[in-house]
């Protein structure tokens, strides 16, 4: 088996940039698996909410942890998150787990056996039996572009203006961007960003990563500039 898949393409940004619609797009668009490494911090604060570890305790959640039994589904027209044989894909996306997962996410322990376990699922799309049969990944979340993958053959910041990326988010979680779901949708999206940013380094590029302002972009139009830095690439 090759050491690594034919293409790697990692994708960074705050959030409400758009990255899991656009990832998830373009891995559809060039057959190629889709890994949503933000899922995995969230199945790893469900699993420790279940299994009624405290989040407190930094210890006991790395302990938790390292025995969660994760499955992530990589195929990016259903992926899918199975923990312990649940499969968690909305239990991992209820406020309950999102306004604990900065505390799981901001554990660097935690960080170092989550970074081995995505390293693991990039390597593994290099198999012909793998989902993509060799053809690749689009890997996106927070320090793929700099610390999990950062010689993927196209890295990306994905990123839009805090207006946009409010308005967004707004819609998704409220159905409007009037001022009460903007007020409300504020803590989630400018909140959490603020405590993620202690621990990863997601708002300005590093060297080598180009970034996409998809502020004034649909994500038609976000989707067409990744395939074509990706075509660019080849
Ligand atoms: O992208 P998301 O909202 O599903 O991410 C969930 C949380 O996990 C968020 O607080 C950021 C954090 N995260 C991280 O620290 N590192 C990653 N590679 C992905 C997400």
């Amino acid at each position: 088996m090759p050491e690594r898949p034919a293409l790697v393409v990692a994708i960074d940004g705050p959030s409400g940039s758009g990255k899991s619609t656009v990832s998830r797009r373009v891995a559809q668009d060039l057959g190629l698996a889709y890994l949503d490494t933000g899922a995995m911090y969230r199945a790893a604060t469900w699993w420790c909410l279940h299994e009624g570890v405290d989040l407190g305790d930094g210890a006991a959640v790395l302990a938790a942890v390292r025995l969660m039994p994760l499955e992530m589904g990589v195929d990016p027209t259903a992926p899918s998150v199975h923990v312990d044989g649940h499969d968690v894909g909305a239990a991992i996306r209820t406020p309950e787990v999102t306004g604990a997962v900065s505390t799981v996410s901001g554990n660097l322990d935690v960080r170092a056996e989550l970074r081995e376990l995505q390293r693991a699922a990039i390597r593994d799309q290099a198999s012909p039996r793998a989902f993509s049969a060799g053809r690749g990944i689009v890997a996106e979340g927070r320090d793929i572009t700099t610390v999990i993958a950062p010689d993927a053959d196209v890295r990306i910041l994905l990123t839009a203006s805090e207006a946009a990326r409010l308005a967004r988010r707004a819609r998704e979680v409220h159905g409007a961007a009037d001022s009460s779901s903007l007020a409300a949708t504020r803590a989630l999206v400018v909140g959490r960003d603020k405590v993620d940013s202690a621990v990863t380094s997601f708002l300005e590029a590093a060297d080598g990563v180009v970034t996409v302002d998809s502020s004034e972009l649909t994500i038609d139009e976000t989707v067409d500039v990744v395939l074509s830095l990706v075509e660019s690439r080849r």
